[in-house]
């Protein structure tokens, strides 16, 4: 399976160490032997069609920071689509910056992709959020498959437990959190009593929220992810605009401890429900409650209206978690593609107690 791979950040570049400590792996239990025959950064791409090696394009970007370092190189922004569009490959692998505004550049890419029929795997919420519709009809138009269970939860197949929840059932709300820095930063607050101020330096400081912390702390990271979750499993045709959001940032360290002093907690909670629609704010839940989770994670809890209620916790972002996901929704594709690979015999013997040597 021939990969394009846009982004070589630091999702992009976890994405192909996995791809290399999982060779063998990948092969024997999934039949899947990829080759990655572009990357792209902001300083352009780095093309072979009988597959890049790895190893070296990590190399080089480390040393150099651009991924083209004596290699060919052609300019992203002029004509980043049309190099998608030309290249021999199955699947673009979309891991670009999102732009909350535009979709760009991650939108120009998929929309290339899905006219030279290749599958897009992304984990870019800006495309999504802006144009979830419109993309899922392109690639249908085209007859191929769009995955993106990185773009919500990061490694923590959120939509995927989603799907399987809803499937045989019915979904009749969804809420959880959806943002791993506010939830570091209210956790902080109440554990150690710091202000908004100096738990958001922490998380600053620990890598969890950007040097321009607004998207996070004002909600519209989790309103994204809000919205790209009701699209998909509630099937809303649902943009941001429909999102009713208040982020954390008038919450004071008197909130936090006097939730706390009633066995409650604050937490920054994304609810979807046909009684209030979207909203994203603050909410006071109580301590025991499975959403009152701590630290940089996500938690989300679906109801279902036969079998009660679920719930999902996991890290909300990171690179090799992120790329974890990258890689099943590859599997998934070429498990719709080719069908399911039994693992073979000598890796399920070897694989259970004695690994691969
Ligand atoms: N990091 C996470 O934990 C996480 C979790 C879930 C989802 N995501 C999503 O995953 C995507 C990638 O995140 P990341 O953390 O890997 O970001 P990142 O480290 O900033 O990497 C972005 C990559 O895209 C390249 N790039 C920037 N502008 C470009 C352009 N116009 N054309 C082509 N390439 C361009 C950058 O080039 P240079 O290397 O030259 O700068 C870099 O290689 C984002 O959409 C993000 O929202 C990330």
């Amino acid at each position: 399976m021939r990969l394009v791979l846009a982004g070589f950040g630091v999702v992009g570049q976890s994405f192909a160490r996995i791809l290399m400590a999982q060779e063998k792996e990948l092969a024997l239990t999934h039949g899947l032997v990829p080759q990655v025959v572009g990357i792209m950064d902001s300083s352009g791409w780095l093309i072979d069609e009988h597959g890049i090696d790895l190893r070296k394009a990590l190399k080089s970007k480390k040393e150099s920071g651009r991924v083209t370092a004596k290699a060919r190189k052609e300019e992203p922004s002029r004509n980043a689509a049309d190099v998608i569009r030309d290249l021999e490959a199955e699947v673009l692998i979309e891991a670009t910056p999102t732009n909350f505004k535009t979709g760009e550049p991650g939108f120009s890419h998929m929309k290339a992709a899905f006219e030279s029929r290749k599958h897009v795997v992304t984990c870019n919420k800006g495309p999504l959020s802006i144009a979830y519709y419109a993309l899922h009809e392109l690639a249908r138009h085209n007859g191929v498959q769009l995955r993106f269970s990185g773009a919500v939860g990061g490694g923590t197949p959120i939509l995927d437990f989603g799907k399987t929840c809803s499937m045989g059932d019915q979904l009749t709300g969804i809420r959880g959190i959806l943002n791993g820095t506010c939830n570091y930063i209210l956790t902080r607050m109440e554990g150690e009593g710091v202000s908004f101020e100096e738990a958001l330096e922490e998380a600053q400081k620990a890598g969890y929220a950007e040097a321009d912390p607004s998207l996070d702390i004002d909600g519209f990271d989790t309103a994204v992810k809000l919205v790209i979750t009701a699209n998909h499993l509630l099937l809303s045709k649902a943009g941001m605009k429909d999102v009713k959001v208040r982020g954390i940032r008038g919450i004071s360290s008197n909130d936090v401890l006097k939730a706390k002093s009633a066995g409650k907690a604050v937490r920054l909670i994304a609810s979807a429900s046909p009684e209030k629609g979207l909203v994203v704010e603050p909410t006071v839940i109580d301590r025991e409650h499975p959403l009152c989770i701590s630290g940089a994670n996500n938690a989300v809890e679906f109801e279902c209206r036969y079998s009660g209620p679920k719930v999902i916790i996991g890290k909300g972002a990171g690179g090799p978690e992120t790329a974890s996901s990258l890689l099943r929704d590859l599997l998934e594709i070429r498990g719709k593609i080719n069908g399911p690979t039994a693992a073979l015999p000598a890796y399920r013997m070897g694989g259970v107690s004695g690994g691969w040597s």
